[in-house]
């Protein structure tokens, strides 16, 4: 397998290159359309094909679409191949490795996936994971982040932007090497990468903001190091867990993707729950996918879908496995951990739709800021005038008549969560204007509704269930 070459000046220069011919996501958009950049396999082969042959089409076929173009038409030719991320096959440059406009910055990978084939230490691209975790870290200035088994250096470069000095760890030397190519591609200096495993290489160290994309692929197997940690069950997350929280300055952030197991769907957090008691974190917990081991199984073996017999004996074997663990369910998602002082910290399990999530920064700061009250004052806090947050909405389903079927309050930004509301309930929430306490509302709502004393002590019970939770979501903020 080859290995990167990180030469940070040939690096520049081809960065230099990419920017002068504007080769950026508006760019790809431009001229492939809205899916074009995530295109792979004959997807990608099929806008190769379409492209024109400009100096733009030309970096876009090349180091997006992975396909050899003339080694007169990239003006970086020379670097590029220093850097080893193409080769040279006659008068043509043939890409090695992909370089994608990500996030606005450039991150540099292997190039596609040819599955099952694929060696141990190949380095993947953005994926849907790498996104939530990007969307569920908080962009506020620290002075030092940290980015465990950092593979391409996403996370570490979007640190970058508000961090001081970023150290970025990773088992596989080739993901360090794409991380210091990718860092000297964007003219960034803080990054420092370091080998090791998961919090080794920073023993005794904190940091105010850490993420991690683990390698959390729950299985039987040790395939690829970008996907399996290794470790028996769940023990890679709890690890990730426990060590973010114990890395971490006070008022620092942790963002980490892992997984657990859990005996049933019925109490599925349960692990976590116990992973993070005590630890001087008020936290959140997004299980952003559920599944049972056969579905686990067969999504992580997609790969093998086109032998039907491996593909059999798979899942025999790894749903063996979850059965010999005595695990039922496995969760896939991310810990957001908040350390602060205190003896007494909030956890709060909150729903996400994986094709709803957005970048959260501003909803993770605002609800955090109010778990820290929720923790000291219960649910005190709603004694305090309340109002919802800019970023919500009401949608409302009529009938013909314009009679209301459905209210729905929506968040629309972050988590971009949404609840189904009684028409009271909403009332309650509108009512809600930053002069007044839930109760000040609710006893209007109740007087204009004329509601019965038993029906005005329901909504009331009501509404203090739902605004505690927006409260600790970051939808309502306490005044
Ligand atoms: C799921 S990938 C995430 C890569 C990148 N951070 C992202 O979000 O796209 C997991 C990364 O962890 C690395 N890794 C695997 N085992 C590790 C370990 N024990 N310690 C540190 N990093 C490890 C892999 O090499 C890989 O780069």
């Amino acid at each position: 397998m080859w290995d990167p070459t990180p030469d940070k000046d040939a690096a520049a220069a081809v960065g230099e290159v990419l920017r002068s011919i504007g080769y950026d996501e508006a760019a790809i958009e431009d001229r492939l359309g809205e899916d074009g950049i995530s295109a792979e396999g004959s997807e990608a082969l099929a806008y190769a094909v379409r492209l024109e042959a400009d100096e733009l089409g030309e970096a876009i076929r090349l180091l997006l679409l992975s396909r050899p173009v003339p080694s007169s038409s990239f003006a970086a030719a020379e670097e590029l191949l220093r850097l080893g991320l193409a080769t040279e096959d006659g008068s043509l440059l043939v890409p090695r490795a992909r370089i994608v406009p990500t996030e606005d910055v450039y991150l540099t990978f292997d190039t596609f996936s040819s599955g099952a084939s694929d060696p141990p230490g190949w380095v993947a691209s953005f994926t849907p994971t790498a996104y939530w975790l990007a969307s569920l870290t908080l962009r506020r200035h620290v002075e030092r982040a940290l980015d465990i088994g950092t593979g391409n250096g996403v996370h570490a470069l979007l640190a970058a932007r508000h961090a001081d000095h970023v150290v970025a760890t990773d088992v596989n030397p080739r993901a360090l090497a794409f991380t210091q190519i990718s860092a000297a591609l964007n003219g960034m200096t803080n990054i420092e990468t370091r080998l090791g495993s998961l919090f080794e290489p920073v023993a005794g160290e904190t940091f105010g903001l850490i993420t991690c994309n683990a390698p959390y692929v729950i299985s039987p197997k040790a395939r690829w190091q970008y996907r399996d940690g290794g470790l028996p069950g769940d023990e890679l997350s709890r690890i990730v867990v426990t060590n973010a929280a114990a890395h971490l300055e006070e008022d620092g952030f942790a963002s980490v993707m892992v997984s657990w197991l859990a005996a049933s769907e019925d109490e599925p957090d349960e692990r976590v729950r116990e992973w993070l008691a005590g630890n001087g974190c008020d936290a959140w917990i997004l299980a952003v996918d559920g599944s049972d081991p056969l579905d686990h199984a067969a999504g992580w073996n997609d790969h093998l879908a086109s032998d039907p017999a491996a593909f059999a004996e798979a899942l025999e074997e790894w749903t063996a496995y979850f059965a010999q663990l005595g695990a039922g369910w496995i969760s896939e998602g991310g810990v957001v951990m908040h350390r602060r002082p205190g003896d007494s910290h909030v956890i709060r399990a909150i729903d996400v739709d994986e094709d709803e999530l957005e970048f959260a920064s501003d909803q993770l700061e605002r609800a955090f800021r109010a778990l820290a009250e929720v923790a000291r004052d219960g649910d005190g806090v709603l004694d305090r005038t309340l109002r919802l947050v800019e970023e919500t909405r009401f949608d409302q389903e009529l009938d013909r008549t314009g009679g209301v079927m459905s209210t729905t309050l929506v968040l629309d930004e972050g988590t971009c969560s949404t609840w189904e509301l009684s028409t009271e309930t909403a009332a309650v929430l509108v009512a809600l204007d930053g002069a007044s306490t839930l109760e000040q509302a609710v006893a209007r709502v109740a007087r204009r509704e004329e509601l019965s004393k038993r029906e005005a002590a329901e909504l009331r019970q009501e509404a203090h269930d739902l605004a505690l939770e927006l409260v600790e979501v970051g939808v309502l903020d306490l005044l």
